[in-house]
């Protein structure tokens, strides 16, 4: 156990593009969340940003910035405004430099495709969305997600994380950011799909009428070990790396 001195990593003084890399030989699946005091995942409207703050959304888009995808759940997508991604000049730049598109890609992961098909993301991403579905979806809610993405139906049974990152990999989308909800989260961390965690604790504990992380959630086999932990305004952003190789069959 050691103590973390307090003013050694503000996140204000540090280099973000070197604190939250991408390796560059891999496919690499990140996960962001952001949890309150108590472990909520938004405040009293329901939303994410109500706990978090300025320098939490820098952080966020840092490690937005250089990805093929982002990743997230339809009750997510449900209850936030999400999109469109408009990368400034320089960033198109960086990542036509590193063979990426010019945005990154919205996934939204949904089974039964109830989604808001006129918000940003579907109708303002410069990036073709992804809608990634169950084979057995019905055959017109698959129609009306055609219209403004591309589909990727997969088998309902064993719909969980690896697979969901294998199709995506697939499709040349390997730099994935998963962004959660609890219940997409929850399918990948119990199927073991995670690399790295970028955790933000906020100093905020809105219980009482937050929205609760999922419970009774399996761990996931592997562990995790901590390379990164910067702080701002008692906010604290730490990195986390699996503790087992990931295996290479997977990293093709
Ligand atoms: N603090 C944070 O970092 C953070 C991040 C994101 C969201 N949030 C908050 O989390 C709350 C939403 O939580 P949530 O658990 O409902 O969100 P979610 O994980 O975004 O969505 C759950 C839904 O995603 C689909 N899904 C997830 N895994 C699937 C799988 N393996 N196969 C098929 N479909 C799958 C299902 O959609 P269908 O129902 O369409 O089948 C499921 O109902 C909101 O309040 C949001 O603000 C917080």
């Amino acid at each position: 156990m050691r103590t973390l001195p307090l003013d050694s990593a503000a996140v204000t003084a540090v280099d973000l593009s070197a604190a939250y890399p991408w390796p560059v030989d891999r496919a690499w699946t990140r996960v962001a969340m952001l949890r309150s005091l108590d472990g909520g995942v938004a405040g009293a409207d329901g939303r994410s940003r109500s706990i978090s703050s300025d320098t939490d959304r820098v952080v966020l888009h840092e490690i937005r910035r250089l990805a093929d995808a982002i990743v997230v759940g339809a009750g997510t997508v449900r209850e936030e405004p999400y999109g469109p991604m408009r990368p400034d000049a320089e960033t198109v730049a960086e990542r036509a430099r590193l063979g990426l598109a010019a945005a990154p890609a919205f996934v939204v992961v949904s089974a039964n495709l109830d989604l808001p098909y006129d918000a940003p993301m579907f109708t303002g991403s410069g990036v073709r969305p992804v809608v990634v579905t169950a084979d057995d979806a019905p055959a017109g809610a698959v129609d009306r997600a055609r219209e403004v993405a591309d589909v990727v139906a997969l088998p309902r049974t064993g719909l969980g994380g690896r697979v969901i990152t294998a199709a995506l990999h697939d499709r040349g989308l390997r730099r994935l950011l998963c962004e959660g909800g609890p219940g997409l989260l929850h399918s990948f961390t119990s199927d073991d799909a995670v690399d790295e965690l970028d955790l933000t604790i906020a100093p905020v504990m809105p219980t009482s009428h937050g929205v609760p992380a999922r419970g009774n959630a399996p761990l996931s086999p592997s562990g995790f070990r901590l390379v990164g932990l910067l702080e701002h305004e008692s906010f604290l952003f730490a990195r986390y790396l699996r503790l087992t190789p990931p295996n290479p069959e997977d990293s093709a």
